[in-house]
């Protein structure tokens, strides 16, 4: 696992564009394949949007042969709803950028047969050629997309029943009222998210530095679903030092001296 430690939001948000940018233009040189990235919502990846889209309208980069997967969506809400994932995800990133409406691909939260609409997605992602990155957030209590405490860490894509600690962390976007928040979500599984090529996740802020830690420094395990990216081949969390705060010394000082290494060799 990579663990990349920067000193602020922007620069996480940069860190990741930057990455997003390069992995999508390796592929772009070698094959006409579109490039398949996974992504979230939550506040944490808006700045790093907020990136992509700059770096988008300097020319730097296109969308237009980039293939999507959202995480997850909630159970209930249509498309068109304020608080719905596909709404946050037009409003915030897709409406900017020159992607192909027809290369977006997220859960349906209002589908008639729930189980049917996650066996689709799956197989989608695998028609795709399976997701090239990854990119993710973390709740407080470590979990990828909505996959709580406990979650098998080798589920596929399902329905979910959301935690009290998520429903209340998220009523924040429902006018602070947790009644209005919906109690189930679709989501990716831990499994599908590891069969990506690359998972890259971003915490920002002291309320996600439990979460890294366990991610980081704890064992892999179900209660912290973020901790299978221990497992992974290409696992790398990108997190500013605030969130590095529950880390052990030693772990902090290994990581920042092996990346200063990385960007050494790299320039
Ligand atoms: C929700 C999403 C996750 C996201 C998490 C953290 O639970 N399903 O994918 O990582 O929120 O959100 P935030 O970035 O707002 O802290």
């Amino acid at each position: 696992m990579r663990l990349i430690i920067e000193n602020t939001p922007k620069e996480v948000a940069r860190w990741t564009a930057d990455h997003i940018i390069k992995r999508i233009k390796e592929k772009a040189a070698r094959t006409d394949e579109p490039f398949v990235l996974g992504l979230p919502t939550g506040s944490t990846p808006l700045e790093t949007y907020a990136e992509l889209i700059r770096r988008y309208k300097a020319g730097d980069v296109s969308f237009a042969n980039v293939v999507t997967f959202n995480m997850d969506e909630y159970r209930g809400l249509p498309a068109d709803h304020e608080q719905s994932y596909h709404r946050f995800m037009w409003d915030n990133f897709f409406s900017h950028i020159d992607i192909k409406p027809e290369n977006v691909n997220i859960l349906d939260g209002m589908a008639a047969d729930p189980k049917a609409e996650c066996a689709d997605y799956e197989r989608r992602i695998a028609e795709a050629g399976g997701i090239d990155l990854f990119l993710g957030g973390i709740g407080e209590d470590g979990h990828i997309a909505f996959n709580e405490p406990f979650s098998s860490l080798s589920s596929r894509t399902r329905e979910k029943t959301l935690t009290q600690d998520t429903i209340l962390v998220n009523a924040r976007f429902f006018d602070g009222d947790a009644s209005k928040v919906p109690t189930t979500a679709l989501t990716v599984g831990v499994g599908t998210v590891m069969d990506a090529r690359e998972v890259v996740i971003i915490a920002t802020g002291p309320k996600k530095a439990r979460a890294v830690r366990h991610g980081v420094e704890e064992g892999v395990s179900h209660v912290w679903t973020i901790s299978a990216l221990q497992t992974h081949p290409a696992g790398i969390i990108v997190c500013d030092d605030p969130a590095a705060e529950q880390l052990r010394v030693s772990t902090y000082r290994y990581f920042k001296d092996i990346e200063r290494d990385n960007l050494m060799s790299n320039r």
